[in-house]
């Protein structure tokens, strides 16, 4: 984990007690809402990646997609969406993780990545990992390899990202709250 210059927190709005008691919401929607942080975000992931050849940017359901679709844009590769479950009408691979209370579902398209593709993966803020590590093993169930996989947050006491470093996945992030 690193981060440079630019640093997003000062865009990103706390909401305590939301959506539970004891929650510190880390907003990105301010971050996203001021023209200038949120080029910032989107140029961070574009000079890290520019010279890594990907070939798609896979993003996660529902923020994943805000900054992953511009990334690839800007990287002139493909963007691969992972959905919630139920909404890709294509032959899907799909992988469960857990939430906080039960479990959750994740689907790609089988066809949307080739064997031996250089992806990287990308979502707002990690947390438990849960929902990361469930989006790398479905690209990795297409063959394709993951450069790195990243997210504007991290949120390191929540074990997310010690937890996918210890999978193997490299790891980057803009910015960490304790
Ligand atoms: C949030 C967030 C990450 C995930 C992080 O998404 O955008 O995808 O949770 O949590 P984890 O590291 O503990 O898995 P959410 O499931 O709320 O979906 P949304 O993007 O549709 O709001
Ligand atoms: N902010 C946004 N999404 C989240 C958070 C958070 O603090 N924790 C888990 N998902």
């Amino acid at each position: 984990i690193m981060s440079f210059q630019f640093d997003p927190r000062q865009y990103i709005r706390t909401v305590p007690d939301w959506p539970v008691q004891g929650v510190q919401f880390r907003d990105i929607t301010t971050l996203l809402e001021h023209k200038l942080g949120f080029r910032q975000t989107i140029d961070c992931y574009v000079h890290r990646y520019f010279e890594a050849d990907i070939d798609a940017v896979v993003g996660i359901d529902a923020r994943g997609f805000i900054i992953g679709a511009p990334i690839a844009y800007e990287l002139r590769s493909s963007f691969v969406p992972v959905r919630k479950k139920g909404k890709l009408p294509g032959e899907t691979v799909c992988e469960s993780y857990e939430l906080e209370y039960g479990s959750a579902e994740i689907e790609m398209h089988t066809d949307a990545l080739k064997p031996g593709s250089k992806v990287i993966l990308v979502d707002d803020l990690i947390a438990t990992g849960g929902t990361m590590l469930a989006a790398a093993r479905l690209i990795e169930k297409l063959g394709a390899s993951i450069v790195e996989v990243c997210a504007i947050v991290n949120l390191p006491d929540l074990g997310g990202s010690r937890k996918l470093e210890e999978a193997g996945y490299k790891v980057f992030s803009l910015c960490e709250y304790e």
